[in-house]
Parts: structure tokens; C-alpha cells; sequence
């Protein structure tokens, strides 16, 4: 065990996971169609210049108890028809704000299940992305698979409309861990579906989940050396966030004791050294990648780059265009979020082509807050005054904006959780398991909100 249970405890407080700054619970309600479209237009002289997408497909055939995503139970064939003709409404009205000599780096499809939908449908969407934009060479097309649902024929025809890349969610090899949380298991064998998408020249995440009912040390480390063998190009294991106030379906996990921090940070430790002794190596706060990786490549020259939908590497990193409910427009100056509800969002596109709901339009200080945080979270380091400098401002400006004060990393370093030395600020190996604490002291927005706002655990 590398790091000790009255630090865990020290440390395991409510913080944001800064999958975006702000957070998406500061996005406000009443975001204008007129202000969206603004936002638009503005994202086409805004850096990078790359274009990404997001597609949302929030249909489930069967709802896991642990799950944090924004989902709901498979609607019939009529309705998941009529979001798909929403969709490609919604593509083709923000198409026309978008500049088109811009090439498209990246397309994400997640969910729900985007496998679990007829893929003559997805076929349809990404036509029409053909139709309108220009990809460029190597541009990562990727989709989130259960792998309930996949077969063969599905993996042909994912390789035929162009994916390149896939993300199988596993949680757990353990049936004991699989029945808890109401999740099927996998139609085919697992590495049976890995060596056939890699025979296509596909790329293949598996995902997992440590912190889950049922799990120990022990046996989180059987499905871990089990991944190993399938060897996957990447490894994923989320810390399972359990957030019942949102997610009412994780209640009933209550009931079969959830594994506190330690264990769970126990569990991540020694799936770590696995994942790590076997030549992969660890990328931000959950990827693991083999050396060769572009991943693992972008982390050493420090040039890792995180959105809504993972780690990328700067050159794939787009302004994010994101459809369908609930998805969340990620672009330099703005967020934007989509209508939540499936039907209210469908209802919502057949009247007026466009659905967002709540949104946030960065200030600058915001601006110069996410430059640091997201920096610290992907690279594990960061430099103060190699920061100041890119963004043209003096150091004590920087130190000023975010609000930071050094004196409040001595814990850190009396822990040996962090080095700082001279404005520049090192993770430490420890120190990953408080990452988000390092982060929240850059996050002026967290002070001013203290009390308004409710996160899951850091640990
Ligand atoms: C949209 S799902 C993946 C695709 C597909 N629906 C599946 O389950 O295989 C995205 C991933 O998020 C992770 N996830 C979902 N809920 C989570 C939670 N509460 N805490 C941590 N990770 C979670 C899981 O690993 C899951 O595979
Ligand atoms: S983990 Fe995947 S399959 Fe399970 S409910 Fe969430 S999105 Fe659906």
C-alpha cells in the first residue's frame, strides 16, 4: 500500500472532478438560442482550430445500478427513429455556423449505448458529417460499446462506417460484482472481441470500475492481470463515483456495502502496479496506455489535453460540437448544454432545430484558471511562470487570478504528496490519489461557492 489511510482520510472531501472548468454545475439555466449561435460563429476564430464532435445516444436495454451517465431505459423503435431525425436536424442547423475549411480531428459517439441502436442509423449521421466537413488524416472516430450487444456483424459494420476506435465497458470481469449491479455479461469472449477489432486495425479501451460492491483487493487484481492477458491498447479504471442525490438507481448499491476509501484506494494501487509493471503506462487519473501509445507519447512531451469526452492529444483536441440530449458543447469561450429530457429535447428540435438549455460563457479569469488546472490534471505538473508567460501576464497576475496561496501545498509536502520548487509544482507519485485537491487550490470560483455547490468524494 503506497499511501497511508489517515492521509486518505485527510484528504477525501467533496471536490469537482474537473472534467471541464468550471464545472458543469455552474452552467446556468436560460441559455438563449440567439446567445448559442453567437457562441458558434465566435468558436471559428477561436483556438484550436480543429473540429470535434460528440453524438449521444442515451438509450439503454438495461440500466446498471452504479451508473453516473446520462441515461434511461431503450424507448421503442418509432421514438429512437425520431431522436435520430432530431439529431441530424440539429447537425444540419449548426453546420451552417461552422467554418468548413476547419477539419474535423475526432468524433465521439457515447451514451447509453450507442451500440445498442440499429447502426443504419449511425451510418446516416456520420454521412451527413461526410457530407459537410472534411476529415482529417487519422482523425479518431471512436464509440463507447457494451459488449452485450457486440457481434461479429456489429464489428464489421463499425469498422465499414470508418471507427477506429472503441471503448468496450467491462466494470468488472466477476459475475458475483456484474449481478449487483444489474449488468449483463459479454456476448462474445472478451479477448475473442479485442483480437477481432485489433485484426481490423481498431484500437481498443477496455473500461473499468474499482469501488463497486462486491469487490476487493483481491479480486478488482484478478480482473486487472486478466485485462493484461486480453492486452487491450488501453486500460481505463474509473473510481466509481457514487453520487445517489442525482443517480437514485445507486441507492440499492447501499445495501451491499460500499467499499470505503481505503479499500478502494487499495484496490487502485495494486491494479496500478500491475497495469504499470506489465509496460503500461498510467495517463492522468485512470488511462492506462501501452509506451508506444500517442497517449503516452503526448504525456512525456507534456502536451495531454482533456475534454468532456477523455484524454486526447493536442493535435486530435477540436473546438467540441456536441448532439442530442444532455450533451455539452465544449468551445473556448463557451459551454453549452443541450435539453436533458429525450423527449422534451426531440419536441424541442422538431420545433425550432436547435435545444440548448443551460450554459456558461468563460471569463477571462475563467479562461486562465482551466490553462492551469487542466494542465495539472493531465500532465501532473505544472509551471507557474511558463504558464504566465503563454498567456502574457506577469507571474504574481497568475498567482493573483487563481487565487492561489503556495502555503497551502505545505501540507501536501509534509505529506510528500507534492514538490514545489521555484513556481513550478510537481505530483508526486502519492500525490495522484490527490490530484483534485491540488487542483481546487487554482479554483477561485470553489471559495466564492463553498457552500452552493455538492461534488463527489476526491479519493
Ligand atoms: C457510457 S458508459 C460505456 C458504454 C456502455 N454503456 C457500457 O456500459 O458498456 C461509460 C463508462 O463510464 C463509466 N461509469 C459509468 N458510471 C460510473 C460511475 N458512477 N463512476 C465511475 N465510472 C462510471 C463506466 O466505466 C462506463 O463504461
Ligand atoms: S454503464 Fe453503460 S450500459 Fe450501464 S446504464 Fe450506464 S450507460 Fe447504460
Amino acid at each position: 500500500m503506497l499511501i497511508q489511510p489517515d492521509i486518505i482520510k485527510k484528504y477525501d472531501k467533496p471536490g469537482p472532478r474537473y472534467t471541464s472548468y468550471p464545472p458543469a454545475n455552474f452552467f446556468q439555466a436560460g441559455f438563449s438560442d440567439e446567445e448559442y449561435i453567437n457562441q458558434l460563429k465566435l468558436s471559428n476564430s477561436q483556438q484550436p482550430q480543429n473540429v470535434s464532435f460528440y453524438f449521444h445516444v442515451p438509450f439503454c436495454p438495461q440500466l446498471c445500478h452504479f451508473c453516473g451517465c446520462n441515461t434511461e431505459l431503450t424507448r421503442t423503435k418509432t421514438f429512437i427513429d425520431r431522436y435520430f431525425e432530431a439529431m441530424k436536424a440539429e447537425f444540419e442547423a449548426v453546420a451552417i455556423h461552422i467554418d468548413k475549411s476547419r477539419p474535423v480531428t475526432q468524433i465521439h459517439w457515447g451514451g447509453g449505448t450507442p451500440n445498442s441502436v440499429s447502426l443504419d442509423l449511425i451510418k446516416q449521421v456520420m454521412d451527413l458529417v461526410r457530407k459537410h466537413f472534411i476529415f482529417a488524416e487519422g482523425a479518431d472516430i471512436a464509440m463507447e460499446c457494451n459488449p452485450a450487444h457486440l457481434t461479429h456483424r456489429q464489428m464489421d459494420e463499425l469498422a465499414a462506417l470508418g471507427f477506429n476506435r472503441i471503448s468496450i465497458g467491462i466494470q468488472d470481469f466477476s459475475h458475483k460484482v456484474l449481478d449487483i449491479i444489474n449488468r449483463r455479461t459479454s456476448k462474445l469472449p472478451i479477448k475473442e472481441v479485442v483480437d477481432y477489432l485489433k485484426s481490423k486495425g481498431i484500437h481498443v479501451n477496455l473500461d473499468f470500475v474499482y469501488g463497486l460492491p462486491g469487490q476487493t483487493v483481491d479480486s478488482f487484481a484478478e480482473t486487472i492481470r486478466e485485462a493484461i492477458e486480453i492486452a487491450p491498447h488501453r486500460i481505463v479504471t474509473f473510481s466509481y463515483a457514487h453520487v445517489p442525490w442525482v443517480k437514485e438507481a445507486q441507492k440499492k448499491l447501499e445495501e451491499h456495502g460500499i467499499p470505503d476509501a481505503t479499500s478502494k484506494l487499495s484496490m487502485f494501487d495494486r491494479a496500478f502496479q500491475l497495469m504499470t509493471e506489465s509496460g503500461y503506462t498510467a495517463i492522468g487519473l485512470d488511462h492506462f496506455a501501452r509506451p508506444e501509445d500517442e497517449m503516452a507519447q503526448a504525456l512525456s512531451d507534456r502536451t495531454l489535453h482533456r475534454n468532456f469526452m477523455g484524454y486526447c492529444t493536442q493535435s486530435h483536441t477540436g473546438q467540441v460540437y456536441a448532439f442530442g440530449s444532455t450533451s455539452i458543447t465544449q468551445l473556448d469561450g463557451a459551454y453549452i448544454q443541450n435539453v436533458k429530457d429525450t423527449v422534451k429535447y426531440v419536441e424541442t428540435i422538431e420545433q425550432k432545430s436547435i435545444a440548448p438549455e443551460k450554459g456558461y460563457i468563460l471569463t477571462q479569469r475563467d479562461k486562465i484558471c482551466r490553462s492551469v488546472i487542466e494542465e495539472l490534471m493531465c500532465n501532473h505538473y505544472i509551471d507557474l511562470k511558463q504558464i504566465a508567460k503563454n498567456l502574457h501576464l506577469e507571474y504574481d497576475e497568475l498567482i493573483h487570478i487563481t487565487g492561489f496561496k503556495s502555503s497551502d501545498l505545505q501540507q501536501f509536502m509534509e505529506d510528500k504528496l507534492v514538490d514545489w520548487n521555484d513556481g513550478q509544482l510537481t505530483i508526486l507519485s502519492e500525490g495522484k490519489f490527490v490530484l483534485r485537491n491540488v487542483a481546487m487550490l487554482f479554483d477561485p470560483l470553489l471559495v466564492e461557492t463553498k457552500t452552493a455547490m455538492r461534488y463527489s468524494k476526491t479519493v
